[in-house]
């Protein structure tokens, strides 16, 4: 703030801003945003913070030790900052959203707290600390979707990108601050998306990941999600469509219909179970029962037999019993995830959980019952990958491998990594590959002529 050469930078809109994203893809593909909202305004982006004029902190407040992690950036930020007094930190997403100015309160150096509604007020905001005053906007919206901002497509790899389909929820999963964090559910414009999704594909990306809390309630006017699937599809064979999160209760058999009559929408679903025991989805008010859940699955291996399942798992939720962790993993072999995302319950303030029931599961407890679930789900993983060696598939290339400069990486449909010799293979190629071999992560493979 003392610095009076960038207090008239950051003014006239001259100043860099460095960007850093914590949490879900609706979160990286906020921070797309962001950037284009201060690009627009005559910020520059910045690759590093000893560049910047002002950083940005995309957070994430979905369990506690994410918010951890962002007290401990902050509290490297302190350094920088009293070298540079000048430098202002933004808090933005979710976890701005849901400590508003206390953030400021418990952190001194933290300048503008934005939550992820106000993000077309930002450069506003940071012209404002510039000048002195401390600048927080954490209001909500029932309309905004960002529905005609280009996002600024940062560290992509130019073959994948996120496009937002939808923002907030509606659910209230007894467990989950997203509905406080992230407001309302409201649909984007489909007509909106398709120009995105066109530009991005004349641009050279060759897959887009519809993004949503929960795709599966998408609907604006008439259109549905079904029907903005398969328009998304149509505008080439040669783009690969992937979505994200479906929820169980909502997953139709028009949407799986759709995925098998469009070859391109590709064969792998994420939906979250997040228990086997019918008693804890009751509490989790999750609005669906293990019988409902695997009659969803069995329509989705009826229609699509290619199809990859994953999921997420919570461990240790309120009241949960050894019988109750048993039905977890006797679903998670029932259904032979391919992939899951795996957490520890953490109890997040304000929710319903949070208000109505006791957090009663021992810590002990909670991290052995998560250990053995990751255990089987490693071994869920390796089966299904051996099951793979010997098959063919039509892999995306996305880049070069990390470990050998002679390998590149792409994937399959079915979401999987598989790694393969470079040869004169590009990024956005399609190879068809004979799998040879695997790891419970990762399939190699080989091209076939
Ligand atoms: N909208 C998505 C999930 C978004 S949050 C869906 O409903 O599928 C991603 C995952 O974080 C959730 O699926 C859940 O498994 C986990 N999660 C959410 N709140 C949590 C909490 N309080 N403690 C532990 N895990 C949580
Ligand atoms: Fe959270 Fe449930 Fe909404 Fe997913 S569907 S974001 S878990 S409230
Ligand atoms: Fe995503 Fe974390 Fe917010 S998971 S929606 S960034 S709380």
């Amino acid at each position: 703030m003392n610095d009076p050469k960038f207090r008239l930078a950051a003014r006239s809109g001259e100043g860099k801003f460095y960007l850093e994203t914590y949490g879900c893809q609706m979160n990286q593909n906020d921070s797309e945003v962001v950037a284009a909202v201060m690009q627009e305004s005559g910020f520059e982006y910045a690759a590093s913070p000893d560049e910047a004029d002002v950083v940005l902190i995309n957070t994430c407040a979905i369990r506690d030790n994410a918010e951890q992690r962002i007290w401990g950036r902050l509290a490297e930020f302190r350094g920088l900052k009293r070298r540079r007094p000048g430098l202002l930190v933004g808090i933005i997403g979710c976890m701005a959203e849901r400590l508003k100015d206390r953030l400021i309160e418990r952190e001194h150096i933290v300048d503008i707290v934005v939550g992820p509604d106000g993000y077309r007020s930002l450069p506003e905001l940071v012209r404002q600390a510039a000048s002195g005053t401390k600048a927080v906007n954490v209001l909500l919206s029932r309309e905004e979707t960002y529905a005609e901002i280009s996002p600024v497509r940062l560290d992509r790899n130019g073959v994948t990108a996120f496009v937002s389909i939808m923002r907030g929820c509606n659910n209230m999963c007894a467990y989950c601050v997203v509905p406080y964090t992230r407001g309302v559910e409201r649909s984007r414009d489909p007509e909106t998306i398709l120009a995105e999704v066109r530009d991005l594909f004349e641009r050279g990306y060759r897959e887009v990941t519809l993004l949503g809390q929960n795709v599966n309630s998408y609907r604006y006017g008439e259109v549905n999600f079904a029907q903005l699937l398969a328009r998304v599809a149509e505008v080439s064979p040669l783009l690969r469509v992937r979505f994200s999160t479906s929820h169980p209760k909502d997953l139709s058999d028009e949407l799986i219909d759709t995925i098998a009559e469009w070859p391109n929408i590709c064969r792998a679903i994420h939906l979250p179970a997040q228990s086997g025991s019918s008693r804890m989805l009751e509490l989790m008010n999750r609005k669906y029962t293990r019988e409902w859940y695997l009659d969803r699955i069995a329509a989705i291996r009826r229609r699509l037999p290619e199809c990859s399942i994953s999921t997420d798992l919570i461990a240790g939720f309120c009241t949960e019993t050894d019988e109750d962790h048993v039905s977890t993993l006797s679903l998670m072999r029932e259904v032979g995830y391919e992939f899951a995302y795996m957490f520890k319950y953490s109890e997040r303030p304000g929710t319903k959980a949070q208000r109505t029931m006791a957090d009663d599961v021992a810590e002990e407890v909670k991290t052995a019952r998560l250990t053995e679930i990751i255990n089987l789900q490693n071994e869920l993983s390796l089966a299904s990958n051996r099951r793979d060696v010997g098959r063919h598939f039509e892999v995306l290339i996305e880049g070069t491998s990390k470990r050998s400069t002679d390998e590149v990486y792409g994937r399959t449909s079915q979401n999987k990594v598989v790694v393969l010799p470079k040869m004169n293979y590009l990024p956005g190629d399609y190879v068809h590959v004979l799998i040879t071999d695997c790891s419970s992560a990762t399939l190699i493979g080989t091209p076939l002529c």
